[in-house]
Order: structure tokens, then sequence, then C-alpha cells
């Protein structure tokens, strides 16, 4: 009953890195090229869920925007939108706000990361932030959200939240949304600790290669990422207990398009003093294109503006009938 479309974003809150470039923009690339609608969202009110510089997060918000078209996202086949232009997700979100409950959000892990010990002093906005997530989704009745597997109790929150509203009223109207969690880096790890997920707000820059990072600066940073004596293993199974290891050959195949085990057929034996070479040449082949493609675009900023803007009013023809049909249905 629910046509297949594809909804996921990324927020405009720093920089874009690797893990965000592997777990999600490669990734969106592929749906782009299947015969499905998408919809990707720059989610700046997510954004402000922590504070944020107005002049940084309009910068980010252009730079996220940049990110996804060098990434290869191409506006005209994909809908490509910055969250706070189309109403219709914060509206929806408030609807979900009454739908759901305190002790559904105080299970969410993601707010007990980034609140940390201080949770009174969070805002409201970082607790209620799933439920926009769900609003975010279910505002086009996306079917599938690909996204990395930090977002996965998200995920389950967003069907819990539409089962609900199903049948509080009594209606067949929210589709349970599949989240779409595969390939080789579905969690890339920091490059300096390998319990941490690799992260925009992690303090250490060479804890990550950005997406802005020019050639030398990738290379370097590969080649100081942390590793450990042992020579690669001819198997998977072998980085059991090596998450510095594990995470440096699931970059490799994600870059390579290759699965783990195929990686270690060619390079199980070898030093890493042989594959940080190797993966540093990968990964610059790979990924300082797009940095390149990301500065020539930066310097068109209005081009952008038009791009999002464009993009807004498409999305609005999906979502204002389905904020309409949702007010029918609550009686408003
Ligand atoms: P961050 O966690 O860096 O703040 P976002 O929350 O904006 O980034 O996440 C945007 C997308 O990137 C999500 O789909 C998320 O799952 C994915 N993602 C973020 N970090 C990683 C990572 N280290 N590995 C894989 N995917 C990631
Ligand atoms: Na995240």
């Amino acid at each position: 009953q629910f046509t297949p479309r594809v909804f996921s974003g990324i927020q405009p809150s720093g920089d874009l890195h690797l893990g965000n470039y592997l777990g999600a923009l490669k990734r969106f690339v592929d749906w782009q090229s299947k015969d499905v609608e998408t919809v990707y969202c720059m989610v700046d009110l997510h954004a402000i869920t922590v504070w944020q510089d107005p002049k940084d997060l309009m910068h980010s918000t252009r730079e996220l925007c940049a990110g996804f078209i060098a990434a290869g996202i191409d506006p005209e086949k994909s809908i490509l939108i910055n969250q706070s232009q189309v109403p219709e997700h914060a509206q929806l979100a408030w609807i979900f706000n009454c739908v759901a409950r305190m002790g559904w959000m105080q299970r969410m892990t993601q707010f007990k990361d980034k609140a940390g010990k201080n949770a009174q002093n969070a805002s409201l906005g970082l607790f209620a932030y799933p439920a926009l997530m769900a609003a975010d989704i279910l505002i086009y009745h996306a079917t599938h959200v690909p996204v990395g597997e930090d977002q996965k109790q998200h995920l389950e929150l967003t069907r819990d939240i539409a089962a609900k509203f199903n049948h509080d009223y009594g209606v067949d109207f929210f589709p349970m949304t599949e989240p779409v969690i595969e390939g080789a880096a579905t969690r890339v790890m920091s490059l300096r600790d390998g319990s941490k997920k690799m992260s925009k707000s992690d303090p250490s820059d060479a804890s990550r290669i950005n997406m802005t990072d020019d050639a030398d600066a990738i290379a370097k940073k590969i080649r100081k990422a942390k590793t450990d004596p042992d020579a690669l293993p001819s198997e998977a199974k072998g980085l059991d207990e090596r998450p510095e290891a594990r995470n440096l050959v699931n970059i490799y195949a994600a870059l390579n398009d290759q699965t783990v085990d195929q990686v270690l057929t060619d390079v199980g034996g070898k030093q890493f003093g042989e594959f940080k070479p190797m993966l540093a040449d990968l990964a610059v082949a790979k990924m300082a294109p797009i940095s390149t493609e990301m500065g020539r675009l930066m310097n068109d900023t209005a081009e952008i503006d038009r791009i999002l803007t464009r993009g807004s009013e498409r999305a609005r023809e999906i979502t204002s009938p389905i904020l309409r049909k949702t007010y029918d249905i609550v009686g408003m």
C-alpha cells in the first residue's frame, strides 16, 4: 500500500567525516540509482538541540549541502532539503510528542550519551529529538531509511510511534519504516581509539578523516592511525578482539566496494607498514576529489541556496497533503 520511498538526514553541526560518508552519504548515492524516490535532508532543527553559533550553523548547512552533491547526490534525481525550510517536519513532530511516551524517550541511549552527567541541564529538544526524527521520516511516508548502526534505536522508536498513532486513531496511515543498516562500514571507529565511534563531536581532529581534508591530511591521518603489531589475518574472524585493525580493514572494504573477506584474501599476512600505504592511497583516490568538489561548490553559496529552495518546494508537494490528512485524522 505504501510506495517505496527513501528518507535520511545528516546534522549540519560541524565537519562531515568518513563515518558520515561510508555509513550514510555513499549509501544514499546507491539508493539514488534505484527505481525509488529519495529525499535527503540537512537536519538543522536537530543540530540546535545543542548550542550552535548562528554563523557557523548557516555555513555548516551550506557545506553539508555541498558535501551531499560532491558525494554524488544529484538535486534533480533526489529531493535535497534543509529541514527548517519544510515546516511540516516540526508540525508533525508536535503531534508525535503527544503520541510518544516519556518512558520510551527515557530509554534512548543517544540522549544519555549526549546529555552526559548533567542531564537536567540538557535542552528539552535534545530529549524530544527522536520524535522529530520520526516526523522527518513519516511526513514522507518513507518506507526505508539508510543509516549507520547508531540510529537503530531511533528507528525502532519511529515504528513504535507510527504503530501507536495508527492504533490510537484506528487508521493504517503511517508505514512501518525499515532501517537499512548494511555494508562494511555501518560503524566507523575513531582512528585514535577503536572503542569510540568516529564522530564530528570528537575533540581530536586526528580521530577522523574530514570530508574537507586534502590528500596530505588524509594520508597523514591514516599513517598515524592506531593499530596493533600483528600481521593481518586471512579471514574476518581473525579480527575479533582487534578493533583498530578491524576498523581499518572495514574502511578499506567499504571504500573499495568489497567485503571484508575479499579484502583479507588479498592482504592477509601483510603488516600494517605495508597495508596502511595501500589504504592511504585508496582513501586519497576516493575522498580527495570529493573535498575538492566541495570547495568548488562553496564558492557559489547563492547556487546552493537556490538548490535548497527548489528542494523544499518539491518536498512540500509531498509533506503538505500528508500533514493535512494527519490533522483530519486527529480532528483538527
Ligand atoms: P554525527 O554522529 O557525526 O553527529 P549525524 O548524527 O549527523 O553524525 O549522523 C549522520 C549519519 O551518519 C547517520 O546515518 C549516522 O548513522 C551516520 N554516521 C555517523 N557517524 C558514523 C560512523 N562513525 N560510522 C558510520 N555511520 C555514521
Ligand atoms: Na549520530
